[in-house]
């Protein structure tokens, strides 16, 4: 049996030089540009502590694409690869999530880099990144091996 739907609501607006989905970089590490998280008033006290991190993960609503496939052309590739062995935005829920670099924090406001996302994207959440944490040494890359 599915579980019942559930709501989910922007914390916050990523805004970022990039308005055209074909001028941002596949992934923000290949790219410097900065950008500005606007986390929204009521959740500024969630933000305390966040300054000792030089790495944030962020999650957001990939709020301009369109339709959805189970088999996709990956940016990286021509051939079609299963959605869910991919980055591509157009997902069943279009969730992003960037390792984004914390260059300071003022109030509400979040100054980053390594950004690869459209202005105006909304923010569903933030997480501290840990190496600790989220490295995997050992990790495998399937069909992305030599492709990076
Ligand atoms: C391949 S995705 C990777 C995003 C993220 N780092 C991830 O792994 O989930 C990056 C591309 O998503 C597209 N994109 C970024 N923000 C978007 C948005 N708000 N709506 C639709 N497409 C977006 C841009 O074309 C960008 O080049």
């Amino acid at each position: 049996m599915r579980s019942p739907e559930f709501k989910a609501q922007p914390i916050g607006i990523i805004h970022c030089p990039y308005t055209d989905p074909k001028e941002a970089p596949i992934q923000g590490r290949f790219s410097g540009t900065r950008g500005e998280i606007e986390v929204f008033p009521e959740y500024e006290e969630g933000l305390k502590d966040v300054d000792g991190f030089s790495h944030l993960i962020i999650l957001y609503w990939f709020h301009r694409a369109e339709g959805c496939s189970l088999l996709v052309k990956p940016f990286l590739d021509d051939e079609p690869r299963g959605l869910f062995a991919t980055r591509y935005p157009a997902r069943p829920n279009p969730i992003g999530l960037s390792v984004v670099r914390l260059l300071e924090r003022k109030g509400n406001i979040l100054q980053i880099a390594e950004v690869d996302v459209l202005d105006g994207t909304p923010l569903l959440d933030i997480k501290p990144y840990v190496p600790q944490f989220d490295q995997r040494e050992s990790a495998t890359i399937g069909w992305l091996t030599g492709r990076l």
